[in-house]
């Protein structure tokens, strides 16, 4: 795994934008895995900035997103959906065909979970995983205990995920208690993975992530065994190593 160590989280985010602008404009048909959540809103702010100043396209450009709840809509301002709509998609030329989300708001979600599996199939691999760090070591909404060999299915998120997700929420009982994620074998087979971590509270888990045990209970740990993976984290992040 190759560490790059910066000094905030702007850093971060300007160093991961490098990465994904670099393969955008380089790979003919790129196709990128993205994450949601607090750590790579700076990182679209700057592929935003990017497009709108004519240096990339996203216009050849196909995305799947890790991970979704179960029960909200589309148009609920917490699902994923929305998130990527407000954060990214809305301000860039990229074809809504080639938008891939998992749906937690069908009948037959063990049916879209298989069929997400095709669809990234169907497009060979991924190339870049951007991932985030959950504080418990989840990548994706692979919880602690989740098999390394998982594909893309239902997770009870823990009660720690809800937790800190609250804040996105007006209180913790409205955090959806199912979501569907892609499986940690799924995120494993992607050409190349870029964790971003920021801050103090994930300092244990990055700790964790470079020096733990290989452990189902430490998902995040398994990235240990990837051939191509970069880690961007700035000084709190880093601060247990
Ligand atoms: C989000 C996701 C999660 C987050 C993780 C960190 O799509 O898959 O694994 O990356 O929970 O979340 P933040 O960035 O909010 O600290």
């Amino acid at each position: 795994m190759k560490l790059v160590k910066v000094k905030n989280y702007d850093q971060m985010s300007e160093q991961a934008c490098d990465i994904v602008l670099d393969r955008i404009n380089n790979l003919k048909k790129p196709v990128l895995g993205l994450a949601t959540g607090s750590t790579p809103e700076g990182l679209y702010k700057q592929l935003i900035n990017k497009y709108t100043n004519k240096e990339t396209s996203f216009n050849n450009v196909t995305t799947f997103n890790l991970d979704e709840y179960i029960g909200l809509s589309h148009s609920h301002p917490n699902s994923y959906y929305t998130y990527m709509n407000e954060h990214l998609f809305n301000y860039i030329d990229i074809d809504s065909k080639n938008v891939n989300i998992p749906n937690g708001n069908v009948s037959d979600i063990l049916k879209e979970c298989s069929d997400y599996e095709k669809v990234i199939s169907e497009h060979g691999s991924i190339d870049v995983q951007l991932l985030g760090l959950g504080s418990n070591g989840h990548i994706g909404f692979n919880e602690p205990g989740t098999p390394f060999s998982s594909r893309t299915h239902i997770v009870q998120l823990s009660e720690s995920t809800r937790q800190a997700n609250a804040r996105f929420f007006e209180s913790v009982d409205e955090v959806p208690t199912k979501a569907i994620t892609m499986g940690i074998r799924t995120i494993m087979e992607s050409n190349e993975i870029v964790v971003l971590v920021s801050g103090l509270k994930k300092s244990m888990a990055l700790a964790n992530l470079i020096n733990g045990e290989v452990s189902e209970e430490f998902p995040a740990s398994i990235l240990q065994k990837h051939k191509n993976v970069t880690i961007i984290a700035d000084e709190p992040a880093l601060s247990k190593l």
